[in-house]
């Protein structure tokens, strides 16, 4: 089994190493008692995220000395970024851990299993950029199939962008676009198995510069347009952007790709322009502003989302008040938001004017107090209106069926199973906090 932390990328490279070991004869499960073999597929981004790892991996370590006592195999393996980060560390603090692998070498985890023998240890954390996109095979229609209507295609990975707070930098490795041609085979076969909804994910994803095969380097906006003449393909997002990247030829297919879904998720991290600029964000909220504004004209009913941190090292009440300024100005449809944690390695975690905790978690409280509101507010105003609902999956009860808005609300109607893998047009009757309700419009589901 594996078990996935933190971003999309995460997700994704899950999914990928359930393929490459189902091809060595394991077979995925979702309980714990029947693996003999765990994947954490870890996240390093926050302090809590590492220390849950380990928590977790305490856990595990006590299923599988019980296991050993029966005489039955349980391998655990430490993936994803605090494999990257930690490396030997981890099998030296956790003595349970049998392999610590990084996201570059997770084609090498069939012959690390394998290796992994007789009390021996193994760690791969190099950084071997060039064939982590094709050294991991391809999914069966089954595979696809089994994991829905939904799914995720990389298109760029690691950054180079050095915000003085993250590690991605460190831990995912310098900014690589995988080649036109793959990114198209790869979608053509999760639409031909059944696949209607495609998101392109990066750390970077709107910094995408991939070759085609004649070399000429494409931008995200027209690798987005040739995706979009994919037949059978409804719905097309990309995550996560940084807005220095946010080309005017990408805000542009907003307008002119149906397809591509009116929803943007734009990290702005902060409103004041002192604490952008001691985050390395390269852009002013005036910036930020200007990029919203022209996304609107684009598309007049895109919504935004964010990422927003608080108390970055020197926040005052000031700057502070700056970034709930610019959300109160904009106006979230949803976002994320987190207390500065100080990452070992960054520029951010050398500084001696950390902000102390009290006056982090109070901050955190007033803008989530705030990015609440104006979720609701969101979903609320979708109440009498009818949208386009891609349906995943059966709803939790009976004749119900559920899906997704274009604005990734979980939708939820009664409705026939044949709708499953299509859009329909929904009325939507009521409102919660974390789903929408509604009434198809017409039993004919769109093809
Ligand atoms: N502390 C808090 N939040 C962080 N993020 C990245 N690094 C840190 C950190 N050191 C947040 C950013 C980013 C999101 C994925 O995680 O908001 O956009
Ligand atoms: Fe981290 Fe900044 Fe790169 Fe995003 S753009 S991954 S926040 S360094």
């Amino acid at each position: 089994m594996v078990k996935s932390y933190g971003c999309q990328m995460n997700v994704y490279d899950a999914t990928r190493m359930a393929d490459l070991l189902g091809r060595e004869g394991y077979a995925e499960t979702q309980n714990e008692d029947d693996a003999d073999l765990v994947i954490l597929n870890t996240c390093h981004i926050r302090e809590k995220a590492a220390e849950k790892i380990y928590s977790e991996l305490g856990k595990l370590a006590l299923a599988k000395r019980a296991r050993d006592a029966e005489g039955r195999e349980m391998k655990i393996v430490v993936a994803g970024c605090v494999a990257q980060a930690e490396g030997e560390e981890v099998l030296k603090r956790q003595r349970a851990v049998d392999v610590v692998v990084g996201p570059q070498s997770y084609h090498r985890l069939p012959d690390l299993l394998r290796q992994a023998k007789n009390g021996r240890r193994l760690t791969d954390t190099e950084f071997a950029v060039d064939d982590k996109f094709r050294a991991l095979p391809n999914p069966s229609r089954a595979q696809i199939r089994a994991r829905g209507v939904a799914a995720f295609v990389t298109v760029q990975e690691g950054c180079d962008k050095f915000c003085s707070f993250c590690v991605v930098p460190y831990t995912r490795g310098a900014e690589v676009s995988r080649p036109v041609a793959d990114v198209l085979a790869e979608t053509q076969r999760l639409v031909d198995a059944g696949v209607a909804e495609i998101t392109l994910i990066g750390q970077n994803v709107n910094a995408y510069r991939g070759a085609d095969q004649a070399g000429r380097e494409w931008g995200l906006a027209r690798l987005l347009e040739r995706l979009a003449q994919i037949e059978g393909l409804a719905r097309l997002r990309y995550t996560t952007s940084h807005p220095v990247d946010m080309t005017q030829a990408l805000i542009d297919a907003h307008e002119s790709i149906p397809k591509l879904m009116p929803y943007v998720h734009l990290p702005a991290q902060s409103g004041s322009d002192r604490v952008l600029k001691e985050m390395n964000r390269k852009h002013g909220a005036a910036d930020y502003l200007d990029i919203v504004r022209r996304l609107r004209k684009a598309r007049p009913d895109v919504a935004m989302s964010s990422d927003f941190i608080v108390g970055f090292p020197g926040e005052s009440d000031a700057d502070f008040e700056a970034t709930m300024a610019l959300v109160r100005e904009i106006g979230f449809a949803s976002s994320f938001s987190f207390k500065y944690s100080p990452r070992p390695g960054t520029p951010g975690a050398a500084r001696d004017d950390q902000i102390d905790e009290e006056a982090k978690s109070e901050r955190l409280a007033a803008l989530q107090a705030l990015l609440d509101e104006q979720r609701r507010a969101f979903n609320d105003a979708a109440v009498g209106r009818e949208i386009d609902v891609l349906f995943e999956k059966p709803g939790r009860h009976e004749g119900q069926i559920a899906g997704k808005s274009p604005y990734l609300q979980a939708v939820h109607v009664e409705g026939p199973l044949e709708a499953i893998g299509r859009e329909a047009r929904v009325k939507i009757i009521a409102a919660g906090p974390n789903s929408l309700a509604g009434r198809l419009v017409s039993e004919e589901a769109k093809a």
